[in-house]
């Protein structure tokens, strides 16, 4: 089965709304293409004004966080259903910088995977490894724990429909690329991984994309490989770049 494209766009903690609606504005022309799913996940702020601005175009918009309850006293937090409401789609969950900076472990994740799909939302769920991991050759051992963690008690119909970013913490933000072959690796982990919970068809069905660092001059390698189905962009996606990622 041809699994479809996705190339998302993490704006992080960039674009208040005005910049945002700028920024759909310039990209608008850019990341036409119907063979490839595209998402802006955008700060909270944003949301409105960029689902306004994406309107009756290819682009749907993304979430970059939410909370595991639909309402109540948790000042500062956004639930699923306000998302919903606002007209988000996807939704990352535990990039590596909420683990690292907010405390978020694998069993809080798994709690808010569950909570994504319960709204009906996609979860864009990235794992990766640290350079430490990497240089003790840990990291394969690493990754098949963060997915069998995050994924526990997903039903094999929900995990067909969420999409797997693998991004290397070493890669984020740090202009040093995975090779192809370093994510290819990777990315197949993950997808054998989820044939051994689930089956193989189940793991066939399951977007896999690659994050750190990738640009409009590295993407098309990137993208070749068998395993790699799309990417999770930080920096260039706030760029016209973006646009060659898409078109990569
Ligand atoms: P960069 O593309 O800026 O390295 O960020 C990757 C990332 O963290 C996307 O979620």
């Amino acid at each position: 089965m041809a699994r479809k494209r996705i190339i998302a766009g993490n704006w992080k903690m960039n674009m208040t709304p005005s910049q945002a609606a700028e920024l759909c504005a310039t990209l608008k022309d850019l990341v036409v293409n119907d063979n490839v799913d595209v998402v802006y996940c955008v700060p909270a702020i944003d949301i409105v004004p960029v689902a306004q601005a994406v309107k009756d175009t290819n682009v749907q918009v993304g979430a970059q966080n939410l909370y595991i309850e639909d309402k109540g006293a948790y000042t500062g937090e956004i639930s699923a259903p306000m998302l919903v409401d606002a007209g988000v789609k996807y939704v990352i969950i535990g990039h590596s910088e909420r683990r690292e900076y907010f405390g978020e472990t694998d069993e809080f994740l798994n709690k808010k995977v569950k909570k994504a799909f319960e709204a009906g939302l996609t979860p864009i769920l990235c794992c990766g490894e640290s350079l430490e991991l990497r240089e003790r050759n840990a990291y394969i051992d690493w990754i098949r724990l963060q997915i069998r963690a995050d994924l526990d008690g997903i039903t094999a119909d929900q995990v067909k429909k969420r999409v797997i970013a693998y991004e290397p913490i070493w890669a984020i933000g740090t202009g040093k690329t995975a090779t192809a072959d370093q994510a290819q690796e990777v990315c197949k982990i993950i997808r054998d991984t989820i044939a051994e919970m689930y089956d193989d068809a189940t793991a066939q069905e399951v977007r896999i994309q690659y994050g750190g660092s990738m640009n409009a001059g590295n993407a098309a390698e990137l993208l070749s490989k068998p395993d790699i189905d799309g990417g999770l962009i930080g920096g260039a996606s706030l760029k016209p770049d973006f646009g060659q990622i898409v078109n990569a």
